[in-house]
Order: C-alpha cells, then sequence, then structure tokens
C-alpha cells in the first residue's frame, strides 16, 4: 500500500453519470488488476474507493458513477489539480486461474475492473469473452474499448434498447473456462447459481480505512472472516457464503 499525490490529467464524461478519470502519479504498489484505490476528497472524512479500471506506466485509470458527494466532487475536478491516492488495495483478480477462455462478466459500474484484467488475459494470448450488462442502451460504456483489446463482446440491457433483452445470465456462452465478476450483489448472486465453471468474484462493501485495520468491511466465508478491502475484493466460488 503507498499513500501519494495524483495530478488530474483528464476527465470524460461516458454517459449520464458515469465519468472516466485519468490520473498521473506513482502506480508502483498496484500488482494485479481488479485491485482497488483510495481517494482522499477535500471536506469527506472517509475516502472512497474506485477499481483500478486501467494502468499504462504512471497513469492511471478510474470509471466511477456519481451517486453522492464524493463522486460528485471527484466529477468536478479539472485537469492539473491534485488527489490524495492511497493505491495498492485490496488482492485483486489471479490471472493464473483463467484457462484458455476465461469469460468476464461486468454489470454497470462493475465493469471497469475488468477492462485491465481482459488486456493483461489478452497480453497473455487467452480468449477473452466478456458480458457487459447494463440497465438500458445509454448507461452502456467501454463496448469499443473492450472490442479494441480483441475480446468477443456480449451486451446485455435489462429493458432490451441494446443486445440480448434479460440480465448478464442470459448471454452466458457454452465454452469457458474461468469467470471473473464484479457488479451489483444480485448479479453476482445469480451468476453464481449459473456458472458451470470456477469463479472470481468481487465484492463491494461500505468501507472505513479501506486497508484492513477497522475491521469495518469484514463478511463471513466458508473459511471464516474475511475483510473485503484487504482479503477481498476478490473472493473465489467456493469460499463464498450468500448471507440473506
Ligand atoms: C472495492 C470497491 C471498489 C469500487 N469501485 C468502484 C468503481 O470502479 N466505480 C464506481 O463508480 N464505484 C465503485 N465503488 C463504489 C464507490 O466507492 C461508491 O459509490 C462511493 O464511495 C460513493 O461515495 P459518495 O460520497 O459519492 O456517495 P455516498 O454519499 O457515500 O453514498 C451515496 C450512495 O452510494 C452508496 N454507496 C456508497 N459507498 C458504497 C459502496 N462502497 N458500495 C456500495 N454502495 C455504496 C450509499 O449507500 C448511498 O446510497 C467501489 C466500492 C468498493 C468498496
Ligand atoms: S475497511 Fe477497514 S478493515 Fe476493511
Amino acid at each position: 500500500m503507498q499513500d501519494s499525490i495524483f495530478t488530474v490529467l483528464s476527465q470524460r464524461q461516458l454517459t449520464q453519470t458515469v465519468y472516466e478519470l485519468k490520473l498521473r502519479g506513482d502506480t508502483s504498489a498496484i500488482t494485479r488488476p481488479g485491485q482497488f484505490v483510495n481517494l482522499r476528497l477535500d471536506g469527506l472524512y472517509l475516502r472512497r474507493p474506485i477499481s483500478v479500471c486501467d494502468l499504462e506506466g504512471d497513469t492511471l485509470t478510474l470509471i466511477y458513477k456519481v451517486v453522492g458527494k464524493g463522486t460528485q466532487a471527484l466529477s468536478e475536478m479539472q485537469p492539473g489539480q491534485t488527489v490524495p491516492v492511497l493505491t495498492g488495495l485490496g488482492n485483486g483478480y489471479d490471472t493464473g486461474l483463467s484457462g484458455d477462455r476465461p469469460l468476464l462478466i461486468g454489470g454497470g459500474v462493475g465493469v471497469p475492473p475488468l477492462y485491465l484484467l481482459a488486456k493483461r488475459l489478452r497480453a497473455e494470448g487467452k480468449q477473452v469473452s466478456v458480458i457487459l450488462g447494463f440497465n438500458t442502451a445509454s448507461e452502456l460504456f467501454y463496448e469499443q474499448e473492450f472490442l479494441a483489446l480483441g475480446c468477443k463482446v456480449a451486451i446485455t440491457t435489462v429493458d432490451g434498447s441494446r443486445g440480448v433483452k434479460g440480465f448478464v445470465t442470459d448471454a452466458l456462452p457454452e465454452n469457458y473456462t474461468h469467470v471473473y465478476t464484479c457488479g451489483p450483489e444480485p448479479m453476482l448472486r445469480a451468476v453464481y447459481r449459473a456458472i458451470s465453471t470456477g469463479g472470481s468474484f468481487s465484492f463491494e462493501k461500505r468501507m472505513g480505512c479501506g486497508f484492513g485495520a477497522c475491521m469495518g468491511c469484514s463478511c463471513k466465508t466458508i473459511t471464516g472472516y474475511k475483510r473485503i478491502c484487504k482479503e477481498g475484493p476478490v473472493l473465489q466460488k467456493e469460499e463464498i457464503l450468500w448471507e440473506d
């Protein structure tokens, strides 16, 4: 984990509520796709966790949805402004589990961490299929970016305005070797029930410290309590214990 100052390079609006932010700084503590960073924003006591979407040298890309004060403040940041960021948080995805034909499933703002994962898997020569699920066509982002990596991309929308009408589980392909997923918990539960292989599931919890000190993000698993910020956010299918 590292605490350092990042400088805003660019800010791009992707949909009505979702933004892509590029920052420059010391990214050396980020070791795996699926890890997250924690941003300290002016006037807010708790840092805000956001997944690493992409990494190129010292340039870090984040994609976030404006849902409250913190993400609103983030969307108002201009190029040249600086922000303190904790980097290298969480366990991230293990590309070693992928097999030859990994399937990546993202829902809404669960899509961002799958981009760096797809990039790394493509660099390893894997045949990568991606399912991107949204409520409606106007919420869709990053389809072209995944296609440009050479991934096979399927889109689902709940209202049928783009791609397959329904949920991500309505677009599962025949053959895949491992599933990597991130999205809202009801989606993760549906994916858990639907897939026929092992899977790596990324969970979101409200966080306090973000680096393992406060226990605020603990959740019960088959192998005991785990801190989502430290031993997660990625849990393997066989260790997940769904609490009702
Ligand atoms: C490991 C991790 C990775 C994340 N990655 C991303 C990402 O890549 N892109 C993205 O858009 N968001 C991501 N989030 C969620 C993001 O952290 C929250 O949306 C953000 O902290 C909200 O801050 P706020 O001040 O804008 O909203 P707040 O005013 O704090 O809350 C507004 C609303 O958002 C909900 N909310 C706040 N924090 C969370 C949370 N951690 N999980 C679920 N709901 C929350 C609240 O319940 C409330 O309804 C991630 C969360 C975690 C834990
Ligand atoms: S948020 Fe403090 S231990 Fe996870």
